[in-house]
């Protein structure tokens, strides 16, 4: 993307900081020379036998792996600290106390640097994670974030224009996978889990409903969607079920239910808006089904469908350092207090510009 320079943007390389949720990571994002490096710690294993994340384990992780990764990520980089043009890091939404930990790490260290701090919208870097790669998308564009918190269709008119379309009115996309693929007694994290059991079923044996379809409008919803799978499980255990291949027809029916709902949402979204052009982000964005049906539908209406490398799909700090050097060469201000904002509107952020 071309910028011009103004007195705001970052005079070297900008350290990314992503502590919102169960990932930790940090990456060194120059201008010129790209993505110079990137590490990142999951906590999978740490939450594993709890089945879902416990958010103070989550923020004690954090603090033990963040400035060890910092370190490894500026040596990667071959950059010292002072030498950065900038610190940005992750202000939400997410967890507070994890977000608490990046927010005055990364503080702390452009302090200590002598270098901006710059507080980044989790959900903007995920929208703009495609633009870390070789053939990025031009703007205007749509973007389908599908993680594990959130499932929301966005009209992206340029760099920080931002109108939520729709969004879903209960559980995320991913947080379905999640709880489904526990229903099937899959472990956690299920999403992946499931989609692999998906792809040994049969999707058309359980006729399961296609949230909201049939509606007017962009937003979703997928509680219902896992409780018709558990109506499911329950009957086919009065049968001494559900066996092997039942699960996986089971997780195959639930994933063409969600797949073809968020793909039709995303066709919609591009008619209501005119664009031709969609960005697919977050962990759900990982699911080889979606981005199959999507790239067949986009390549039908002569439109195309962008996504980040998988690494990029899921939280990582290469956006978030991406994101900061888009935010303080547009002339955002840095920051000069700690923030952390576990509830954070991306319209709310489109409207303080
Ligand atoms: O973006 P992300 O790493 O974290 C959040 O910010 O939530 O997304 C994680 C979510 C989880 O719910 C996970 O189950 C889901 O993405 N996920 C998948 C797949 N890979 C990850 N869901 C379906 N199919 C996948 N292949
Ligand atoms: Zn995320």
């Amino acid at each position: 993307m071309e910028l011009q320079k103004n007195s705001t943007t970052p005079a070297g390389p900008v350290l990314g900081i992503e502590t919102s949720c169960d990932e930790t990571a940090a990456a060194v994002y120059d201008a010129e020379r790209g993505l110079l490096a990137h590490a990142v710690h999951s906590q999978v294993a740490l939450h594993a036998r709890y089945g879902g994340v416990v958010p103070e384990l989550a923020s004690r992780d954090h603090l033990r792996c963040l400035l060890p990764l910092v370190d490894g990520v500026l040596a990667d980089a071959n950059v010292k600290g002072p030498e950065l043009g900038a610190v940005a890091y992750t202000a939400g939404p997410g967890l507070v106390g994890a977000l608490l930990v990046g927010a005055t790490a990364g503080m702390g260290l452009a302090r200590a640097w002598g270098v901006p701090a710059i507080a980044i919208h989790h959900m903007e870097a995920h929208l703009l994670a495609p633009l870390l790669e070789d053939a990025p998308p031009a703007f205007p564009f749509v973007a389908l974030l599908v993680s594990g918190g959130h499932t929301m269709l966005v009209d992206v008119a340029a760099f920080g224009a931002y109108v939520v379309l729709g969004q879903t009115v209960d559980d995320a996309a991913g947080e379905a996978f999640d709880k489904t693929a526990k229903l099937l007694g899959l472990p956690y994290p299920g999403g992946p889990e499931l989609a692999r059991l998906a792809g040994q079923g049969a999707p058309a044996r359980f006729a399961l409903p296609r949230p909201m379809l049939k509606r007017p409008g962009l937003d979703f919803s997928f509680s219902g969607l896992k409780t018709a799978v558990m109506m499911q499980v329950r009957q086919l255990e009065q049968h001494g079920g559900p066996g092997e291949q039942d699960r996986a027809d089971l997780a195959a029916s639930f994933q063409a239910a969600v797949v073809d709902t968020l793909v039709a949402k995303s066709l919609r979204a591009l008619d209501a808006t005119g664009r031709d052009r969609l960005v697919v982000a977050g962990g759900v964005g990982a699911n080889e089904q979606l981005r199959a049906q999507l790239r067949d539908a986009l390549e039908a209406r002569g439109g195309r469908v962008y996504y980040p490398r998988i690494a990029f799909c899921t939280d990582n700090a290469a956006m978030v350092a991406l994101t900061g050097y888009l935010r303080l060469s547009a002339g955002a201000r840095p920051s000069t207090s700690v923030q952390a904002h576990p509830r954070w509107d991306l319209a709310a952020l489109a409207r303080q510009e």
